[in-house]
């Protein structure tokens, strides 16, 4: 089976460039490089609904000079690929917070949200400015109010509701993939990874190619997934 939702933690750019004596910046530029060639792959697989992890809120807390860098290369990256997914029934959408991305970047994103293509084959969930966690606190206060405006009763509240609230309406992922040897979540999608398989590998994401993909889609179909049940 080919998962319907794969998310992938993109990390280890910053140690790609490094490792060369290059500025982080390179690692960034070389990880989007990639991800380029990526995306349409991981489409054609069969994959319907692909999120990545582009720039956590924890993120901020790094030097002015790479948030801006990151600012300027997801602008970039996103003006020059718009077109493309337009072209390929890939609908863009953006787990994000409210606020806090430089206004150009904040318009750039609208003016996407507003032609978008509108029955897509794909959609590329990209999560910039996202925090795991806020995202659970944030729907809650969406719940909540809600319940005050008398749009829904508390009892409407459950899983499948709270999953179809959150930043964007998608099915729970399939399978989590995270480069460079970190084992942990970094506070990522975490309603959504409830019951996600997950895929660990050393590769840096500059480094990290169809075939690697390939590998993690083989790993996951091996998997059994047993969602509490015995079989
Ligand atoms: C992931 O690579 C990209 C972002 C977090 C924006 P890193 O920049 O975290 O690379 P490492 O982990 O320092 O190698
Ligand atoms: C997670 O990577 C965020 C992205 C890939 C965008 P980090 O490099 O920020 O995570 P930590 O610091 O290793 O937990
Ligand atoms: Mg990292």
């Amino acid at each position: 089976m080919i998962p319907e939702h794969v998310a992938i933690i993109m990390d280890g750019n910053g140690r790609w460039a490094t490792k060369r004596g290059l500025p982080r910046s390179k690692g960034h530029l070389e990880g989007s490089k990639n991800l380029e060639k990526l995306i349409p792959y991981i489409f054609e697989k069969g994959v319907k609904v692909l999120s990545l992890y582009a720039f956590s809120t924890e993120n901020f807390k790094r030097s002015e000079e790479e948030v801006d860098y990151l600012m300027n290369l997801f602008t970039k990256v996103l003006k020059k690929q718009f077109k493309t997914f337009q072209a390929n029934n890939i609908k863009v959408v953006f787990s994000k917070r409210e606020e806090g991305l430089p206004i150009s970047l904040e318009k750039l994103i609208a003016k996407i949200e507003n032609e978008n293509v509108s029955n897509p084959d794909y959609i590329l969930n990209i999560c910039l400015n996202y925090s795991g966690s806020y995202e659970i606190v944030d729907t809650t206060k969406k719940l909540i109010k809600q319940v005050i405006n008398k749009e829904i009763n508390i009892d409407d509240i459950n899983q499948d509701y709270f999953l179809k609230n959150l930043y964007q309406d998608l099915p729970a992922i399939d399978l989590l993939i995270r480069t460079s040897g970190e084992y942990r979540l970094s506070n990522f999608m975490l309603f959504s990874l409830a019951y996600s398989e997950l895929y660990f590998t050393e590769v840096l994401f500059p480094d990290f190619s169809k075939k690697d993909f390939d590998e993690a889609l083989e790993a996951y179909q091996k998997r059994d997934r047993r969602f509490g049940l015995v079989k």
